[in-house]
């Protein structure tokens, strides 16, 4: 488990920064693989900020997150030419049927599914990433065939 004490040794590394907040942020999401709830109040006052400033930036850069992530990350692209060809359409099923909302995790710890704009794929949308895996032309069986594969 993440101890105060830990937390607040990588803040110090990095207070004397200019502009710390953000390193700090990645620091603690790298270490924890989420920025803890602890870390909040604990930032606020090492930067001498408020608890809401630091909220502000986190959900303004939405690479942090404030719960672990499931053990598979899938990311269904959201940008135009998948649109086109139905993202939208096999995300929203997805979810449905995970019963999950975007950034959300599979109450079995399995597996989180957040956005992407923009895979490189374009031409092979649908595209979606699962782990470090670009996949395309992903239809609903073959996003199902995933999500099992991955244990959702
Ligand atoms: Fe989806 Fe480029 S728009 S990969």
């Amino acid at each position: 488990a993440t101890t105060d004490a830990e937390i607040a040794k990588l803040i110090e590394r990095h207070l004397n920064l200019e502009g710390p907040l953000l390193p700090i942020l990645h620091a603690l999401q790298s270490a924890f693989g989420h920025v803890p709830a602890r870390a909040i109040p604990l930032l606020a006052e090492a930067l001498n900020i408020t608890k809401a400033e630091v909220h502000g930036v986190m959900s303004f850069y939405h690479d942090f997150r404030e719960v672990p992530a499931g053990r598979h990350v899938v990311r269904i692209c959201r940008a135009e030419a998948c649109q086109a060809v139905g993202a939208d359409a096999l995300a929203d099923a997805t979810l449905a049927e995970l019963g999950i909302a975007w950034h959300g995790t599979t109450p079995n710890g399995a597996v989180t599914i957040e956005p992407v704009y923009c895979l490189g794929l374009c031409a092979c949308g649908p595209a979606a990433m699962v782990d470090d895996r670009v996949v395309g032309r992903v239809d609903r069986a073959h996003m199902t065939a995933l999500m099992k594969e991955a244990g959702a």
